[in-house]
């Protein structure tokens, strides 16, 4: 049976751990605050936004909610990130994806700040994490990198694959393990032979968007396995990329969905927000 590796009790110690940071900055008369922007009324982003929220209250952050509607246009958007950029009252900066279909997300993203960007996806965060230059790190990959420290799953030299390419965890996930001195590669839709390579990884990353994608013959027996897949199974109940019950069986440790990665993300937001005072402070 292997280990569970459990996101939601981490990214707790994480919060109160921050909590804790943010009292002591309160001392000196200094807080942070994060802008959240929502554009639209998707269901899945209003949750998340609104997790967010509550995770900032928790943590002593001051947040900033501006909810526009679907027929936002983009220049109304840009026109708010421009204010919010040069307002010295905000640290942090995130726009919810996806936008809606009339604006150009990347557009919108070039368009915050990169000394504000907390969710590090400003090509110049991306770029700076690239050469191993200090900036803002993508949330999901910093939190999976936080959760295999926390419990102490050795990275360098070990063989890491990770499925899938995305700009906001496949990519980054990469150059963060590369960090960590890890074997990495990355598979994704074109992979010849997805078993054989994912069968090389001491630690799999699973980050694609398919329920149950990656069963046992993808793992090799006492590897150790990131679910970031955040599906619906046909009843409705949320499901990672892994088919949990027959993957468990053979790794050393693994993430559930939900409890896994997703509260690190949130917890790693956090934490770029307190980091963003002191990335601001002169
Ligand atoms: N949509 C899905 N994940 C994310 C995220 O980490 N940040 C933002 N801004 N939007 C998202």
């Amino acid at each position: 049976m292997a280990e569970i590796i459990d996101g939601k009790k981490t990214a707790q110690s994480i919060k109160d751990e921050l909590r804790a940071r943010t009292e002591e900055l309160r001392k000196q008369g200094r807080e942070a605050t994060l802008a959240v922007v929502l554009v639209g009324r998707d269901l899945a982003s209003a949750g998340y936004v609104r997790n967010k929220k509550k995770a900032c209250e928790y943590c002593g952050i001051r947040s900033l909610s501006y909810e526009l509607p679907e027929t936002t246009s983009e220049q109304e958007l840009l026109s708010l990130i421009a204010g919010l950029n040069a307002d010295p009252a905000v640290n942090g900066i995130l726009v919810q994806l996806p936008l809606p279909l009339h604006m150009n997300a990347q557009k919108v993203i070039e368009a915050i700040s990169p000394a504000k960007d907390v969710d590090g996806f400003h090509p110049q965060s991306v770029g700076a994490l690239s050469i191993g230059l200090p900036g803002y790190r993508s949330c999901t990959p910093a939190g999976i990198i936080e959760l295999l420290r926390r419990y102490h799953i050795a990275m360098a030299g070990k063989e890491c694959v990770i499925v899938g390419r995305s700009n906001i965890v496949g990519k980054p996930m990469a150059m963060l393990m590369l960090r960590e001195d890890a074997t990495v590669t990355i598979a994704h839709s074109k992979t010849a032979d997805l078993a054989a390579v994912t069968r090389r990884a001491d630690i799999l990353i699973v980050a694609v968007g398919k329920a149950g994608l990656i069963e046992k013959k993808h793992v090799k027996p006492g590897a150790v396995v990131i679910d970031c897949g955040m599906n619906r199974d046909p009843d409705g109940t949320l499901c990672g990329d892994v088919n949990f019950a027959e993957v468990e069986e053979l790794c050393s440790a693994i993430t559930p969905v939900p409890g896994g990665v997703g509260p690190m993300t949130i917890a790693m937001l956090m934490s770029n927000c307190l980091d963003s005072l002191a990335l601001q402070r002169h």
